[in-house]
């Protein structure tokens, strides 16, 4: 899997792809990342990237220019699956979503700042636009992150034991179950009984009572 992303903001995602589970992914080869500065395509040497909006009001939008540069350059090697536009007013990101892009071989991600990106490049260009959520963050960097952390260790071979992402919450529809390690009392609070029974088809059963449980009652709106 390689994802390219295009931001004004590069230095905001270093941190997040290059510890733990995503710098194994890349260091082994299955996830590249390669973040692009947009600047790189300013439209003149001030590294200018954006412009007042037409019809006035406040904030910045980014320009058409440098971003279409952008994808056009880095789509000379190989054409993207999807390319991604990050905005809250996108469709809400979810382990389905994640799912399907985890199958995907080449992927774009735009992240926009200020108040967004010139409409143009959305119509033409975006094949997707993806929100994490009901919020305004500052820009798309974070978010783009969490595609790709997301997506990243669903990838085969990322993840140590690989039946772990099938156990997470939602890939059955279920919140994951409680866990627990030592020890087994902790100032008198003791780990459930059945996990210390060795019976690995009550600790299953169990498991999943509970994962049921915890699903009807704190996400209702997931069982049906
Ligand atoms: N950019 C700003 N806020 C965002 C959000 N909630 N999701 C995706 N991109 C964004």
């Amino acid at each position: 899997m390689h994802i390219d992303i295009v931001s004004v903001l590069p230095e905001l995602l270093e941190s997040p792809l290059s510890h733990s589970i995503m710098k194994r992914a890349r260091e082994k080869g299955l996830l590249q990342v390669e973040v692009h500065a947009l600047r790189k395509w300013a439209v003149n040497s001030y590294g200018q990237v954006d412009d007042y909006q037409y019809g006035g009001g406040a904030g910045m939008v980014m320009m058409c220019e440098p971003l279409v540069n952008a994808i056009d350059e880095l789509s000379v090697k190989a054409p993207f699956d999807e390319i991604i536009y990050l905005t809250p007013d996108g469709e809400k990101f979810n382990q389905k979503i994640a799912n399907q892009l985890s199958l995907k071989s080449r992927l774009l991600l735009i992240c926009g700042h200020y108040k967004g990106i010139d409409e143009r490049v959305r119509e033409h260009y975006i094949t997707r636009e993806i929100s994490i959520g009901d919020y305004v963050l500052s820009g798309g960097e974070l978010p783009a992150a969490v595609l790709v952390d997301a997506i990243g260790r669903l990838l085969p071979g990322v993840l140590n034991d690989e039946t772990s992402a099938l156990f997470d919450s939602f890939q059955d529809n279920l919140l994951a179950p409680p866990v627990y390690t030592r020890p087994a009392d902790f100032r008198g609070w003791k780990v459930p009984e059945v996990l210390l029974s060795g019976d690995p088809k009550k600790i299953e059963d169990w498991r999943y009572e509970m994962a049921l449980k915890r699903t009807s009652e704190r996400r209702p709106d997931m069982a049906g």
